[in-house]
């Protein structure tokens, strides 16, 4: 693991809209890290979620890092738009990327963190040439698009083959599970080799989203190797 402390990144897909400054005070007030925000285009994938106005309101009262989830084909377009709006993670999907490589170094000039996303077809191996270069992986545990989705169990095996390929070129880099995560299975992801939780239903709709981060982010795996 690069870092003995996990990180917990609300979705704010899962947020109510209608409300969403109280859903971002509630974020700014918790245990959680970052802000996850779902970008989707109708194209990548089916669903559209929200854009530049939206992401600027949530930059303006947000105190924690925004971790930007990119779901859109050829986002080298919109790079440094995402930036100004105030990503301080901006990942991409290397199923929508010709040239991974290049994108990921126009992210970090950016000075951003360089996130590249993998759909849950995509084996690991596909990662081989960019796992040294990029700040954070995140290995979809559902096929993108929609939250409330089911976990995908195979990501189990996804997040050892990537920490194992990691090790020893990139001992830093952070890997993020998305999608179906949540109290059942957070233990579980982090025993694994995962750094960082998103989580959108499990926060938003649970009776009481603080105490949901506040569990996320209190799990202790200083017994793993007991
Ligand atoms: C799915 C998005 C996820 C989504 C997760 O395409 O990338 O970030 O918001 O939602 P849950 O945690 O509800 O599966
Ligand atoms: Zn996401």
């Amino acid at each position: 693991m690069p870092n003995t402390q996990h990180l917990i990144a609300p979705s704010v897909l899962a947020a109510d809209f209608a409300r969403l400054s109280q859903d971002i005070a509630l974020v700014n007030e918790s245990q959680a890290d970052w802000f996850h925000i779902d970008i989707m285009d109708g194209l990548f994938v089916l669903n559209i979620s929200f854009g530049f106005p939206v992401l600027e309101a949530i930059a303006k009262e947000a105190k924690k890092p925004l971790d930007v989830h990119l779901m859109i084909v050829d986002p080298d377009r919109y790079l440094e738009q995402f930036q100004q709006a105030g990503a301080a993670v901006i990942t991409v999907h290397l199923e929508a990327c010709n040239h991974l490589h290049r994108t990921i170094q126009a992210i970090k000039d950016l000075g951003c963190q360089a996130g590249v996303a993998v759909n849950p077809h995509t084996p690991v191996s596909a990662l081989y040439e960019i796992v040294e270069s990029a700040d954070v992986v995140c290995l979809m545990s559902v096929n993108p698009g929609f939250g409330g989705q089911k976990f995908i169990e195979s990501t189990y095996r996804k997040i050892q083959e990537l920490r194992a390929m990691a090790a020893g070129r990139n001992d830093d880099l952070l890997i993020e599970i998305d999608g179906g995560v949540g109290t059942h299975n957070a233990k579980a992801l982090l025993q694994a080799g995962a750094d960082v939780l998103v989580a959108g239903n499990a926060v938003f709709a649970a009776e009481d989203p603080m105490a949901t981060i506040a569990t996320l982010k209190g799990i202790d795996l200083t017994q793993k190797h007991a």
